[in-house]
């Protein structure tokens, strides 16, 4: 299929940059792509092509998936420290993404507040990605989404709960209920709901394009649950709110995901996490080394979705 209706450049800064069309495209390349790496394949559609990777946090997963993704495409990544730029010293993001865009052909960027990737996306004339913010997440519920799908088929219609802090992660989530139609219930403790916006701006897209998708929002752990297909959560303090670490962790007492608590969802839910986990805050080793966790899965998979974004905005 096409997938590109005009020449302008695209970009990745959330969700709602995708449409549902886009994204099963997006699913169908990561399954060919992820199936042409096990079979040692070579594909290299992003040969002499550049990604600029700027951190303004620390990351793992992110930073060694695309760089890696990148390096199997046959392009080459370049990791930048926000502190090592002169975008540290107070350098303007839009004067440093018009620099970018004179070398590279898609900059990757994980910084605070979600208006930065907003700015580096208008001045850029090459594709601008999220590796996240404080507001989203987009490549990593893509992945969420992907390992799912790849163990339990279509996650339209199934029900998905959300335990803790309604933080980017958790608004990536509600984006994706929208456009995929299915049923998301966050569990969060008071003052630490998804912001009020995000969800009215997928309750919207529900309404307008009458999907089944649907976002609510409880207090109990055990409701959110209750026969649910996938189980996920994430860290009570996230980069940035180290200082409100002790706050957190008092807030989300009772939030964390362990045995009992996963026994009220269906016997064949899924346990995910977009890691780094917690152990015995949001979740115990039990549950993340137990049966039903595909974190691992996850983890690896944010490499193949990742090559499949890559090449839809650089190729
Ligand atoms: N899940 C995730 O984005 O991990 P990193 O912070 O290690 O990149
Ligand atoms: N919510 C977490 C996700 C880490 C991948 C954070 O922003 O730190």
């Amino acid at each position: 299929m096409t997938t590109h209706t005009s020449t302008a450049k695209r970009d990745l800064l959330s969700l709602v940059d995708l449409s549902t069309e886009e994204i099963h495209y997006l699913f169908a390349r990561t399954t060919h792509l992820k199936a042409a790496h096990k079979a040692g394949e070579i594909v290299h559609s992003l040969r002499g092509r550049t990604l600029a990777m700027v951190f303004e946090k620390p990351s793992t997963r992110t930073r060694v998936s695309f760089e890696t993704g990148m390096y199997q495409l046959g392009g080459h990544a370049l990791f930048l420290s926000s502190k090592e730029m002169q975008l540290g010293r107070g350098e303007e993001i839009s004067d440093s993404a018009r620099v970018l865009s004179r070398y590279v052909d898609g900059i990757m960027v994980r910084t605070f507040a979600h208006e930065n990737l907003v700015t580096m996306a208008h001045y850029a004339t090459v594709p601008v990605i999220n590796g996240l913010s404080d507001d989203y997440h987009p490549c990593q519920i893509l992945t969420d989404i992907f390992t799912f799908q790849e163990h339990r088929g279509s996650i339209a219609g199934r029900k998905v709960a959300w335990i803790g802090d309604g933080n980017n992660v958790a608004h990536s989530w509600i984006l994706a209920a929208a456009r995929l139609g299915f049923h998301l219930v966050l569990a969060v403790p008071e003052g630490y709901e998804p912001k009020a916006a995000i969800v009215a701006r997928a309750e919207q897209e529900i309404a307008q394009h009458g999907t089944s998708g649907s976002i609510t929002l409880v207090r109990q752990p055990q409701e959110a649950v209750i026969a649910a297909d996938l189980v996920t959560t994430d860290a009570w303090t996230s980069m940035g709110q180290e200082q409100e670490v002790k706050k957190r962790q008092q807030a989300f007492a009772g939030y964390c995901v362990d045995t009992l608590l996963l026994q009220h969802a269906k016997p064949e839910a899924l346990f995910m996490h977009c890691l780094p986990a917690h152990r015995g805050e949001e979740v115990t080793s039990e549950v993340l080394d137990g049966p039903q966790s595909v974190v691992w899965d996850e983890a690896e998979n944010r490499l193949h979705v990742q090559k499949a974004i890559l090449e839809w905005l650089l190729a």
